[in-house]
């Protein structure tokens, strides 16, 4: 069964949506180990109430971003981690990282890359003025928000939507295709060819 670790800085609702597939029997997967940057990450207390290995690592003990990343690379092989779930994991990795694991992380990014990557995705896409947002789940590579697309999905931008309503809207997409991107790799169906990710049958 595929070995998953899962980074995740804050309250952790796609972590959730990632157990309640591997409990409803959707995604046979086995979270290995629940690693956040923030103390209180409610994500740490959902890893605690599924007994979920979790850890706290707090990037001001250690003198470099390397040295931080290094403690996690270590937690992951301990729990001999085969693939990377950043959720809702607010830091850019750096090379180093993405190379020790490459092809290996995936990250969920709350609208349509290419379009506003980076922070505030909904504000940005608010701000734009789109008519259609949305989620995407990608390989993480050096870049922000770069990496091979793996699943998208769309949802409306409605007339007197605030960030909120609207991030409300997309996250409960984000809950969809997290895990059935993590499904289809668990499965061998993911190829990449390039920058193109395709789903094999
Ligand atoms: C999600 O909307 C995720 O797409 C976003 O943070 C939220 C985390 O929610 N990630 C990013 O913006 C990454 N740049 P969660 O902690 O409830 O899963």
């Amino acid at each position: 069964m595929l070995k998953i670790g899962v980074l995740a800085s804050g309250r952790g609702t796609n972590l959730q949506s990632i157990i309640d597939s591997i409990q409803r029997g959707d995604l046979e997967t086995e979270i290995r180990i629940v690693i956040s940057d923030r103390k209180g990450a409610k994500a740490l207390a959902r890893a605690n109430k599924y007994h979920i290995p979790n850890q706290y690592i707090n990037p001001d003990d250690y003198a470099t971003k390397e040295e931080f990343e290094q403690a996690i690379i270590n937690l992951l092989e301990e729990h001999k981690v085969e693939l990377v779930i950043l959720a809702g994991f607010m830091r850019l990795l750096t090379p180093y990282f993405v190379r020790h694991y490459k092809n290996k992380i995936m990250n969920i990014h709350p609208s349509l890359l290419p379009a506003f990557p980076g922070l505030n995705a909904q504000r940005q896409a608010l701000e734009y003025g789109v008519k259609i947002a949305g989620c995407t789940v990608h390989f993480a590579d050096e870049g922000m928000d770069t990496g091979p697309i793996i699943l998208q999905a769309a949802v409306p931008v409605k007339e007197g939507d605030t960030e909120e309503t609207l991030a409300e809207r997309i996250l409960q997409e984000e809950h969809r295709i997290y895990p059935e991107a993590i499904r289809l790799y668990s499965e061998g169906r993911l190829k990449i060819e390039g920058r193109v990710v395709k789903v094999v049958e």
